[in-house]
């Protein structure tokens, strides 16, 4: 099994690109379910969430290639309408092949994704948006049964607002019967992204971006062609790799505007940042202050970037409150940061960090989750010594090249077998 190995104290400098959104590529790969013939993309990160998404889709008949720059995806009449725990179990964001199997074939069985690192995540509020389009769902044996001869439009309210309920849900809408609405949804951009590639599609979708969405139901959706997003932690977690390092870094190819939230915090903590329409640039500053961020829905600060936020303020001057208010169990980074000598005191949702500027040291750590390596790397940048990430392949579900990024902008870091 690969370890990073990261001695930290280098400043980093220079510029760096932002790979495609992994969390926009996985939504528009389940959504080639809805239209035979190939599907063409650019801008889709080599990751292994993508890897297995790839598989999940060829155990049902559909077949996915890489083509020099384009991403192509041959969809066919499914020859299998489930999706084994084997394959779901790798990746819970494979129970977006639900929506998009229900809505096109009128079946659909997978397996339910169990629960994960970062709290049990349910998926209580997908199942109810395909009840209320008309589908009759059964749980069975670790698997979600659905049938539907046609869904039918209707007015759906959720409860709380879920990324992955209302990617599902709208995908499910897109071929109904009639119009549906969406009451309380999520704004992320990566639900504009999959919008925008439906609606390329034929779908006919709007209000994306907004809490209430409108999907008239149309008969057929035809493949199209699209270039995934940039991705928005991706570009964040390097702009904050470039800022506790104290270096100057431009994160080029992002989407500035997607990460406003954590730009106003960095600015907050003291850091000058500067914006053009595709960068994002930090300069370098060598002390910082301490400031609390709460993690809540897009627009406001992402939980995907509270991990790698939390690394920030582990040697910031004075102490910050990190409250996490989207999953109930994200502060398994925690303990590893204090075996890097980080002084934190966590309870339930909310977490005390007292800084110290010189306050990390060098040691093995544990990667519990995906965000969490990438914080431990961002911690690793700056203690003393050298730090060892076990179970990197966390890291490799959703970050590209993460060290050949950060080795280029002068980061001493290296893999492991
Ligand atoms: C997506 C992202 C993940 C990000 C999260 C929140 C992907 C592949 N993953 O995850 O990186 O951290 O959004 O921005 O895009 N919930 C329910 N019932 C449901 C569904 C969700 O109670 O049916 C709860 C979850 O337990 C969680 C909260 O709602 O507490 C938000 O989850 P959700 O937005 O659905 O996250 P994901 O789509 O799984």
């Amino acid at each position: 099994m690969d370890k990073m190995v990261v001695v930290g104290g280098k400043t980093l400098n220079g510029e760096v690109r932002t790979s495609g959104a992994k969390n926009s590529a996985l939504k528009v790969l389940f959504s080639t379910i809805l239209a035979e013939g190939t599907h063409q993309f650019q801008n889709v990160p080599d990751l292994k969430d993508i890897q297995s998404t790839s598989e999940l889709l060829a155990s049902l008949g559909i077949h996915c290639e890489r083509n020099g720059q384009d991403f192509l995806v041959h969809s066919g009449s499914l020859k299998s309408m489930e999706a084994s725990y084997d394959l779901v179990r790798k990746m819970r964001a494979s129970i977006l092949c639900l929506g998009p199997m229900l809505a096109k074939y009128g079946e659909a069985v997978v397996s339910l994704p169990g629960g994960c690192a970062i709290g049990s995540r349910p998926i209580d509020l997908h199942i109810e948006g395909m009840k209320a389009l008309g589908a009759e769902i059964e749980l069975k044996e670790g698997y979600v049964r659905a049938k539907a001869k046609k869904l039918r439009g209707t007015t759906f309210l959720f409860e709380n607002i879920t990324v992955g309920g209302t990617e599902n849900v709208m995908m499910a809408a897109t071929l109904a019967e009639g119009t549906t609405i969406l009451e309380n949804v999520a704004k992320e951009p990566e639900i504009i992204d999959l919008a925008e590639y439906l609606n390329k599609m034929g779908a006919k979708i709007s209000g994306h971006g907004t809490a209430v969405m409108k999907i008239e139901g149309v008969e057929k959706l035809k493949p199209a062609s699209h270039s995934v997003m940039p991705d928005r932690i991706e570009a964040g977690t390097l702009l904050i790799a470039g800022a506790i390092t104290g270096g100057e870094v431009t994160v080029m190819d992002c989407v500035p505007h997607h990460i406003e939230s954590l730009i106003f915090k960095l600015k907050e903590a003291g850091f000058k940042i500067s914006t053009t329409a595709s960068s994002v640039t930090v300069q370098p500053l060598k002390q910082w202050d301490a400031v609390d961020i709460t993690t809540s829905p897009y627009p406001q600060f992402p939980t995907d970037l509270q991990a790698q936020f939390m690394s920030l303020m582990t040697v910031a001057n004075g102490t910050s409150v990190i409250s996490e208010t989207v999953f109930e169990n994200r502060f398994m980074h925690v303990q590893e940061l204090m075996r890097l000598g980080a002084d934190i005191t966590p309870k339930s949702r909310v977490a005390v960090v007292r800084g110290n500027p010189n306050g990390l040291t060098g040691a093995p750590v544990m990667a519990t989750d995906l965000r969490a390596s990438a914080c431990l790397v961002l911690a690793g940048l700056v203690a003393k010594g050298e730090t060892t990430i076990n179970r990197i392949y966390h890291l490799d579900r959703g970050y590209e090249k993460m060290e050949i990024k950060l080795g280029k902008l002068g980061a001493s870091i290296s893999r492991k077998s």
